[in-house]
């Protein structure tokens, strides 16, 4: 029998502290690592980073996504992480990413005008608003061979 496949979604704040270079690099290593070690046990997702907080979505098998939970949680580049949903889903809402990443200064205009559109907050947001928000983000950056970073062949 398979596993079947679970959504995570939790929000948390950055505890990330420096110069803008030194924000790029240590996103890029939570990116490498989550490249790096999500496909190999099944999992894919999305992350979104807006110099306050992250918001992540994880997919996969339901012991998979709670291992990685854990892990992520003690991490402290990051605090107050709090679950915003968590159950079994029909499919993946991301399946061409290891780890989508939505963010820079691309989003951070969309996520004003969409924060204003919808009351979306990310402290106080549903999990489908989340989902629906990062989705339109990165259908919007369809082709764009920069962001693409992390997608996954087919
Ligand atoms: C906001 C945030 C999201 C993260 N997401 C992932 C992830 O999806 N996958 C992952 O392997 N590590 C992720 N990490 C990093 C892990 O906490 C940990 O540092 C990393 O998995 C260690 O990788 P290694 O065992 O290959 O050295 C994340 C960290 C933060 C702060």
């Amino acid at each position: 029998m398979t596993d079947p496949l679970y959504r995570l979604i939790y929000h948390s704040s950055s505890r990330m502290v420096g110069a803008d270079d030194d924000l790029d690099g240590a996103l890029r290593a939570i990116l490498a690592a989550s490249r790096r070690n999500n496909l190999d046990v099944g999992v894919t997702g999305a992350l979104m980073f807006t110099a306050r907080c992250f918001v992540q979505v994880l997919e996969g098998p339901r012991a998979e996504v709670e291992r990685l939970f854990q892990k992520i949680k003690r991490d402290e580049r990051h605090g107050g992480v709090a679950l915003v949903s968590f159950g079994p889903v029909a499919e993946r809402a991301f399946p061409h990413w290891s780890m989508a990443f939505v963010g820079g200064p691309a989003l951070e205009a969309r996520f004003e005008a969409f924060a204003r559109e919808t009351g979306y907050e990310p402290a106080r947001m549903s999990g489908d608003l989340t989902l629906g928000f990062l989705q339109s983000v990165l259908r919007a950056r369809e082709g764009d061979a920069q962001a693409s970073d992390g997608r996954l062949a087919g």
